[in-house]
């Protein structure tokens, strides 16, 4: 007899039992027949059960296998620090990392931190090496521990913490100590490290040891001025005599600009250690803003980390030391009417680990007010409203971030002013101008913020936020022509309805016309609300589609038309990185609006910054020097303004008379890029009498190159919308006041968009559409003779700047209620693609 049994427990614990009859067992025939068809079922029930074990164990498995290691890498962790050697003499020949003498210390110490590792099993499980990398006077040694987590164990990967790693090399310390050599370890820290970061100074591949005195020295980036290699991996180590610290300057800095790829990282230690970071930078620097960094003691260590194929120029450095004392020099009692202090060693970073005070002192009766130019104390990870790392402490409020309009002013005649730095990330710190003034009238002739800074009288109660703390707008009483808004500000009553939120808060547009289920047209007609976005033109003007994300196809004036003739209903649709026709032609030519190089945004003063404007351009007619601006659409065109060239005089319509120079902020500096001029094309219903259609092409001989201090703005299209309230930047060498001298330096001024039909009344209705106004109803900030045919540009939320308007003219200059009048860019863009094709 036979008999086979088959038991399965499986993984849902069901248990099953299968049983075969021997031969002897068989039973007549309805039995038998009965017995067939069971163990048929059963025998699919075990085929399905089998398949389905396979399919789970096997397939499914190997499956998840493959996507995981797709997915996955192996990853590596690596921390970073030093130890503080006791009973130790420190012995020159340690700096030298060929000698012996490093040899047998680095060694010795390595072993340490290797046996310390083994007490933690966790640890010594994926501990791979340590490397000693240099040593400082104290004794003190730099090293990293690498630890490397094969694909299957990633899930641990969180348990590895800074506190776990210190513990264990704190205990193994502790343990060495009573058994081991007369090597003894005081102290030591440890730090997440970029495993980039850890370089062997053994392998002397990129690796560079510099020696700082008084004298300036230079290094270069390896393949500087040209381009770094890829994947490039490099260190310098700089030191110092004790009484010193370290100071680098960059004259020339060009990375990538995305730092994830390609970055300088500095630190005020010999090791890569975040704890005791200074800075870490990519990016273009422009000479006006250079990296200037300082160390706390005698050594400073510089990593270049470049892993991107695009491949940019590098640095170039100078370095040099400098004695403590002055480097940290800082605070005292200032007791003048007036002064100026900074941060240490400002505008250079300030080192990291200094603690200064400054007590302003002024005549007893009198109040300081204390206005800060420039403050920049921007750290990462750092909550600006808490400031627990660097900062500014007045009047036991901390200051830190980056602060653009920072003014306060004392309860007394004393005011002190307390400066911080801690041991990582330092910045350009700040510079300070402080008065002295009599509290019963704290702003002569000016009206006073309560933020503490004076603005003029007249910017009280103009409906604009002058004081930058809306206290020049508060208990305003509105005159007759005003309206006032729910939040208190008054606003000229023919913005009430104009479909734009002047208020800010909605209310001048809320009672209008209309119910409140309706909708107003832009001609006024009152709509039922659901015409809004159904796809269908319901105003004559179009604007119940106008700001839909998705009528497609509806088009009005306000619609941005794709090159397929598609049309696109949503607000400044071009160049704002979506994609929204299906040609993708409102994404096409995007490489326009953007500068290069990285600014620092300085309080106050209008000379702008070299690059700071790339696509201005001064224009310089015969001997007379600059006459117009200008500004570059194009390697070749340049868009200016008609009456530069159609004049009373027929000499200033011949191209040859006219040069063009890119790339300039000083007239009289020769660093920058001069093209004659080709073609001028002049708008053909340019009217002299009026100044509408002021608009010119420039055609260019030869193509600019774009570099970046030379690149072009971006051209809005002609359904772009620049709403009133809108800030925008107006630039040029014209004239710094009515009547005045022109600017040897590249002028700036932001002013704001003014709603058509106010500019139509204030100019007495000679606003035609294609002019467009822009400045302070206010006065005192405008454009000037010299400046026309310059851009108005704006910055939109995409990142890039367009164009809005081209200098035109103005009644005077900055007069009150006589803002400067623009030619509207975005009417006329038809006619500036007929012409050059762009
Ligand atoms: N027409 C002047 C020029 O030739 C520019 C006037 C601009 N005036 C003004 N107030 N915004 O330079």
């Amino acid at each position: 007899m036979y008999s086979a049994r088959y038991e399965y427990d499986g993984h849902n614990g069901r248990h099953e039992r299968i049983d075969f009859l021997s031969s002897k067992e068989k039973a007549p025939s309805k039995r038998k027949m009965g017995i067939v068809i069971g163990a048929l079922v059963a025998f699919l029930i075990v085929a399905a059960v089998a398949a389905f074990l396979i399919w789970l164990f096997v397939f499914k498995d190997a499956d998840s296998g493959a996507t995981l290691s797709k997915q996955l890498k192996p990853s590596t962790q690596v921390f970073s620090g030093h130890m503080k050697l006791a009973d130790a003499s420190y012995n020159q020949e340690l700096e030298d990392t060929t000698s012996n003498e490093f040899k047998v210390l680095s060694d010795n110490l390595e072993a340490i931190l290797a046996e310390s590792y083994k007490k933690d099993p966790f640890l010594a499980k994926y501990y791979t090496t340590s490397v000693v990398t240099a040593f400082s006077e104290g004794v003190i040694a730099y090293y990293w521990s690498q630890f490397d987590i094969p694909v299957e164990d990633l899930e641990i990967e969180p348990e590895f913490s800074e506190e776990r790693v210190l513990e264990t090399l704190e205990n193994g310390i502790k343990q060495q100590r009573i058994i081991k050599t007369n090597i003894k370890i005081r102290e030591i820290t440890s730090s997440f490290t970029d495993p980039r970061m850890a370089r062997n100074p053994k392998s002397n591949e990129c690796f560079f040891r510099l020696e700082a005195d008084e004298k300036e020295q230079k290094f270069e980036s390896p393949g500087y001025p040209t381009a770094y290699p890829p994947r490039s991996r490099c260190q310098w180590q700089i030191r110092a005599s004790v009484e010193n610290v370290i100071s680098v300057a960059f004259p020339f800095f060009q990375i990538e600009d995305d730092c994830s790829d390609d970055f300088v990282f500095i630190y005020d230690s010999l090791s890569a250690d975040d704890s005791q970071a200074i800075t870490n930078k990519c990016g273009q620097r422009p000479p006006s803003n250079p990296l200037q960094v300082v160390s706390s003691g005698n050594i400073m260590l510089i990593n270049l980390i470049t892993d991107s194929d695009t491949q940019k120029p590098g640095f170039a450095a100078v370095y040099k030391a400098i004695p403590n004392s002055e480097a940290k020099k800082c605070g005292g009692v200032l007791s003048e009417s007036a002064g100026v202090f900074t941060s240490p060693l400002h505008p250079s970073f300030y080192p990291p680990a200094v603690d200064c005070e400054w007590t302003i002192k002024v005549p007893k009766g009198q109040k300081v007010r204390v206005k800060f130019t420039m403050f920049r104390m921007k750290e990462p990870m750092v909550d600006i409203r808490v400031c627990h790392k660097d900062y500014v402490e007045v009047m036991d409020t901390k200051y830190c971030g980056e602060l653009s309009s920072l003014a306060l002013t004392s309860d007394t005649n004393v005011l002190n002013v307390n400066f911080h730095s801690d041991e990582s990330y330092t910045d350009k710190g700040f510079s300070a101008e402080y008065i002295a003034y009599d509290p019963k009238d704290p702003c002569p002739n000016e009206f006073p913020c309560a933020s503490g800074i004076c603005i003029a009288k007249e910017l009280q109660c103009d409906g604009w936020n002058d004081c930058g703390d809306m206290s020049d707008e508060r208990q305003c009483h509105c005159e007759k022509d005003q309206f006032a808004c729910g939040n208190g500000l008054c606003k000229p009553r023919l913005w009430v309805c104009d479909r734009v939120n002047d208020c800010g808060d909605g209310s001048d547009e809320k009672q209008c016309s209309c119910e409140q289920n309706e909708w107003r047209c832009g001609n006024g007609v009152c709509l039922p609300q659901d015409v809004v976005c159904d796809n269908k033109k319901d105003c004559e003007d179009g604007s119940d589609e106008a700001s839909c994300k998705t009528s497609l196809g509806i088009c009005s004036d306000f619609s941005f038309k794709c090159n397929n003739k598609e049309c696109i209903n949503k607000v400044n649709a071009e160049c704002d990185r979506v994609n929204d026709c299906s040609d993708n032609s409102d994404e096409a030519i995007c490489d326009c609006g953007t500068r290069p190089y990285k600014l620092n945004r300085i309080v106050g003063g209008q000379n702008a910054e070299l690059g700071e404007w790339p696509w201005q351009v001064s224009l310089h007619f015969l001997t007379y020097g600059h006459v117009c601006g200008a500004s570059i659409i194009s390697e070749r065109w340049l868009l200016s303004a008609s009456h530069c060239f159609v004049t009373s005089s027929p000499q200033n319509y011949i191209a040859s008379n006219w040069q063009t120079y890119s790339g300039m902020q000083d007239q009289y500096k020769q660093d920058n890029v001069r093209r004659p001029v080709k073609r001028i094309i002049s708008h053909p219903d340019y009217n002299q009498m009026t100044f509408d259609y002021d608009i010119a092409l420039l055609e260019l001989s030869e193509p600019l190159e774009f570099t970046n201090t030379i690149q072009p703005i971006c051209l809005p299209s002609s359904s772009h919308v620049f709403p009133a309230g809108m800030s925008c930047w107006v630039t040029g060498w014209g004239a710094l006041r009515e009547g005045g001298q022109k600017s040897q330096i590249l002028q700036k001024a932001s002013v704001k968009i003014i709603n058509d039909s106010v500019c139509n009344m204030v100019t007495e209705g000679q606003l035609t559409s294609r002019m467009l106004c822009s400045g302070f109803l206010a006065g005192g900030i405008d454009a000037c003779q010299g400046d026309s045919g310059g851009p108005l540009v704006c910055f939109e939320e995409s990142g890039k700047w367009f164009q809005a308007g081209i200098v035109s003219w103005g009644e005077g200059c900055a007069r009150r209620n006589k803002p400067g009048v623009y030619t509207r860019v975005t009417k006329l863009r038809d006619w500036i693609k007929d012409e050059t094709g762009i």
